[in-house]
C-alpha cells in the first residue's frame, strides 16, 4: 500500500540520512525502482512530473500500475507516490487519482499567493493523509518543461511556507535539474545552513541531485537534507546501456530484437544508479 512521505521523512530526517526520490517514466522505470528499494530494504519515493503523467497515459494509470507493482512484486518498503512539481491544478488531480504525496511548486507566484495556494491544497491533502512538499527560490534548469531561474531561496520565506504545516521543503540553493555546467559555483551551504536553522525539524528537499559530487550530498544531508530527487542520471544510465546493446548488434542476434530484451540492460542500468545512491544517501536497511 501506498504511503505518504511523512513519516519516511521524519524518520529519515532524525536519522541523518536522506530517501531518494527517483522520477519514473513507463512501467520499465517503475518496476526497476520498486525492486530496487526491496533489495535494499530502504524506503523510496517515486516521482511523477506532469509530463511523464501525461505520457503514461495520466495519472490514473500511473496509480493503477504502481499499486498493482506493489501486491504483484510484494513490495513491502514504504514507498510513497508523489506529484513532482506540480501545478496546483495538477496537485488538486493527483490527489484525486490516489497519489500518496504532491508537491505544490509555487515558486513562480509572488510569495502571498505561494502562501494562498499552499495553505489550500495542505487542506484538502492533509484531510485525506497526503503529504505536501512546497517549494521557495527556484531550481535552476529545466524539466519537463517546468523552467527555474535558479533563484536562492531566502531563508526567511521557507520559515513562512514551512509554518503553514507543509511536511517537507524544497529551496533553491543553487541546484540544477539536468547536467551541471563545468562552471557550476556548488551547493549554498550557508544559505542551507540558515534555512535548517529556522526551520527546525522540517525535512529539506534536494531537487536536481544528477551530478552532485557524493562530499556535497553527504554535507547536504548534515545540513537537514532529508529527500534528494534524481531523474536525469537514470536517463543517461538507461540510455548509455541501451546505446550499448544497439551498437554492438544484440538487437540483430537471435530474438534481441523482443523489448523484453532490448529493455533489459537498461532497466539493469536503472537499478544499479538507483542502488547506488541509496548507499550514498544512506537510505539502504531503513525501511
Ligand atoms: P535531476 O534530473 O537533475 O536529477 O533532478 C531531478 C529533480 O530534481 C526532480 O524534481
Amino acid at each position: 500500500m501506498l504511503v505518504s512521505a511523512k513519516e519516511m521523512l521524519d524518520k529519515a530526517k532524525a536519522g541523518k540520512y536522506a530517501v531518494g526520490q527517483f522520477n519514473i517514466n513507463n512501467l520499465e522505470w517503475t518496476k526497476a525502482i520498486l525492486l530496487t528499494a526491496q533489495e535494499n530494504n530502504s524506503p523510496v519515493i517515486l516521482g511523477v512530473s506532469e509530463g511523464a503523467g501525461k505520457y503514461m497515459c495520466g495519472y490514473n494509470t500511473v496509480v493503477g500500475m504502481v499499486n498493482g507493482m506493489l501486491e504483484t512484486l510484494k513490495i513491502t518498503v514504504p514507498v510513497a507516490l508523489h506529484l513532482d512539481h506540480g501545478s496546483y491544478e495538477g496537485a488538486k488531480a493527483c490527489i484525486e487519482a490516489g497519489f500518496s504525496s504532491i508537491m505544490f511548486d509555487g515558486s513562480h507566484y509572488p510569495i502571498e499567493e505561494n502562501i494562498a495556494k499552499t495553505t489550500e491544497l495542505i487542506g484538502i491533502a492533509h484531510a485525506k493523509g497526503i503529504s505536501v512538499e512546497a517549494e521557495v527560490g527556484a531550481i535552476g534548469g529545466e524539466e519537463d518543461g517546468v523552467i527555474g531561474g535558479g533563484e536562492v531561496a531566502d531563508p526567511k520565506e521557507c520559515k513562512m511556507i514551512a509554518d503553514l504545516g507543509v511536511d517537507m521543503l524544497a529551496a533553491g540553493i543553487g541546484n540544477i535539474h539536468g547536467k551541471y555546467p563545468a562552471n557550476w559555483k556548488g551547493l549554498n551551504f550557508d544559505v542551507l545552513a540558515e534555512i535548517q536553522k529556522l526551520t527546525g525539524t522540517m525535512p529539506l528537499v534536494l531537487h536536481g541531485g544528477t551530478g552532485i559530487p557524493a562530499d556535497m550530498i553527504k554535507e547536504a544531508i548534515s545540513l537537514g537534507v532529508s529527500k534528494i530527487n534524481v531523474n536525469t542520471e537514470c536517463q543517461l544510465s538507461f540510455a548509455d546501456a541501451t546505446r550499448k546493446y544497439i551498437e554492438a548488434g544484440k538487437d540483430l542476434e537471435g530474438k534481441g530484437f523482443d523489448p523484453r530484451k532490448l529493455l533489459a540492460p537498461g532497466f539493469e542500468a536503472i537499478k544499479a544508479t538507483v542502488k547506488e545512491k541509496m548507499e550514498l544517501f544512506g537510505s539502504i536497511d531503513k525501511a
